[in-house]
Formats: structure tokens, C-alpha cells, sequence
């Protein structure tokens, strides 16, 4: 019997499987905006699982679950028995016997993980506090469709050192790019992870991160989770606001990325979104065609 694969973390595929997903995001896209009918996904259902707010996520997901011929479950946790202390691995045994793919959004790094193990299906992880995986997919896929490979290419991370940036390290290994991240004290990802991806270094300023930098990303100052630390969080970014002037410093066609939301005027300058290098919106298109890629991948 096939073992079932899962997309927890971008190290869950090889290099070669994760180029193999974005040359099919870039099929599935062309085969989208030719009206071409593509339904693989006929009589498959997944359930999809979000312990956190999720605009981008869930519509890519259920679009995308529709558009190739499937059909999707939302299952809220406040209304479903995951909000009343079903444990995670008995959920993960049912909905096994029910749906073929799983799709989950949790703080927890843990929570999606022990799915995974007790399920029988695949489980994709829809993020965590720790990574971000599918985000990465509609990025690289983004960045070759408006410019050509990633690799051999300078990436710059300004910001909070969290699961976004966590994903960049790991995607900065599997596809061979250099990624400078400056964050502050006290907010610089993991020291471990950095030494298992040494194509990622964290240096001094923005400035430094971003100077030569193809391609600028930046993420919100506190994200899900980080309720209760704003007002530090506030000051304690305050000087890594990317702003034109600072793109400015970069590479002459540079591409701006968000993975969205953005809070304007503060981990971005008011009008950063409506510069001609910010590509937040298709890259958020992207999302759509690069999790059918990944549907797709896990269920054929
Ligand atoms: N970027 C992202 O994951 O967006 P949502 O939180 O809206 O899904």
C-alpha cells in the first residue's frame, strides 16, 4: 500500500517535488485563465480546519478544492467537537474514514503534527506559529512568473523572525537562494534553524538586508498569538518599517511581497502596497493555483 505523504513544514517534500509542485501551480494557472475545465479531484472531499482567522488560506482552498472537482468541509472548532476537548489524534482517526485530505491552521506546530501521525490521509499544514508553508509555494511561484528562478538570487526578511520568516529559511536551502533577514533583539528566529539552513543570516539593519535584494518581504509586526505583546511589539519594530526609500536601495527591479493582511503604517509604509514593485495582490492570486498544485500533488 502507497504510504500517505503530508506538507507540514516545506522539508516534508525534496527540492525536486517542491519545483514540481510550482511547475504545476504554473499549469494549473494557465489552465485556469484559458476556461479550461481540469476536475482530477472528482469525488474527493477534504475538510479543512482553522483554529485561527483565515481569509487567503480557506477561499484558495475551497476554491481551488471546487475547481478541480472536489468538495470541501469547513469545520469551525467553535462549533465542532475540536472546541469541546475532543482530543486532536480521535478527530484525526474519524475524519480518516470520511474525507481524503486534511487541511489545518493552528498556533500549535504540535497539534498539526500529532494529526498527521494519527491520520491516514494527508494532512497539509495550513500554518502554524512555527511556518507557512503553503504561503512559500505562492511566493516562488510568484517570483518565477514575474521574474525567472529563485535560485542564486539575494531575498531579504525584515521583520518579525516568526513562522514566515522561519518558512524563508527552510525555502532558502531547498531552493538555493541567500536570505538576509534583519529583525530585532529579541526577535531573530531560532539560532538551531539558522545553522541547518546557512544560506539564511540574520544581519544588522534593514538597510543591510535589503540592499541588491530581487526580492523584499516583510510580514505584520504581531501576528496571530501576539495579541497581548503589541504595544512592545510597536516599538520594538518601529524601525523596521519598509518603506519606498528603503526598496530604493535595492536591486532596480526588485519585487515587493506580503503574504497579507498588511497593517499600513506600521510593518509598511502607507502607500508601500500601491508601489509598481509590490506584487502583494497576485501574489495572493497565487494562492489559488499553487495549493491546487498541491491538492493535486497529495491526492493523485
Ligand atoms: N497569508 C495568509 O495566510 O492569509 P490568511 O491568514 O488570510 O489565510
Amino acid at each position: 500500500m502507497k504510504s500517505k505523504r503530508d506538507f507540514l513544514t516545506l522539508r516534508s517534500f525534496s527540492a525536486q517535488e517542491l519545483n514540481q509542485v510550482i511547475k504545476r501551480a504554473h499549469e494549473l494557472k494557465r489552465l485556469q485563465l484559458a476556461g479550461v475545465e481540469h476536475r482530477p479531484l472528482q469525488g474527493k472531499t477534504a475538510a479543512l480546519i482553522l483554529e485561527l482567522a483565515s481569509t487567503r488560506t480557506r477561499v484558495a482552498f475551497e476554491a481551488g478544492m471546487f475547481q478541480l472537482g472536489g468538495h470541501m468541509i469547513y469545520l469551525d472548532p467553535t462549533v465542532s467537537h475540536l472546541g469541546r476537548g475532543e482530543p486532536v489524534s480521535d478527530t484525526a482517526a474519524v475524519l480518516s474514514g470520511i474525507v481524503d485530505i486534511v487541511i489545518i491552521r493552528s498556533l500549535s506546530q504540535e497539534t498539526v503534527e500529532s494529526f498527521a501521525r494519527t491520520a491516514t490521509v494527508p494532512v497539509i499544514n495550513a500554518m502554524t506559529r512555527y511556518q507557512h508553508p503553503c504561503q512559500i509555494l505562492a511566493d516562488i511561484q510568484t517570483f518565477e512568473e514575474l521574474r525567472e528562478s529563485i535560485a542564486g538570487k539575494r531575498v531579504a526578511f525584515v521583520g518579525d523572525g516568526y513562522n514566515m520568516c522561519n518558512s524563508y529559511i527552510e525555502a532558502s536551502s531547498l531552493w538555493d537562494f541567500e536570505l538576509r533577514i534583519s529583525a530585532p533583539e529579541g526577535y531573530r528566529p531560532a539560532a538551531e534553524l539558522l545553522r541547518a539552513n546557512p544560506r539564511s543570516t540574520v544581519v544588522a539593519t534593514p538597510a543591510d538586508a535589503i540592499t541588491g535584494a530581487d526580492l523584499v518581504i516583510t510580514d505584520v509586526w504581531s501576528s496571530m498569538g501576539h495579541d497581548a505583546e503589541k504595544s512592545a511589539r510597536k516599538k520594538a519594530f518601529a524601525p523596521y518599517q519598509v518603506t519606498e526609500a528603503l526598496l530604493d536601495k535595492a536591486a532596480a527591479d526588485v519585487l515587493f511581497m506580503h503574504c497579507l493582511p498588511a497593517h499600513r503604517g506600521e510593518e509598511i509604509s502607507e502607500t508601500l502596497l500601491d508601489d509598481p514593485r509590490s506584487v502583494a495582490f497576485p501574489e495572493s492570486h497565487n494562492r489559488l493555483h499553487s495549493q491546487k498544485a498541491l491538492l493535486e500533488f497529495l491526492l493523485s
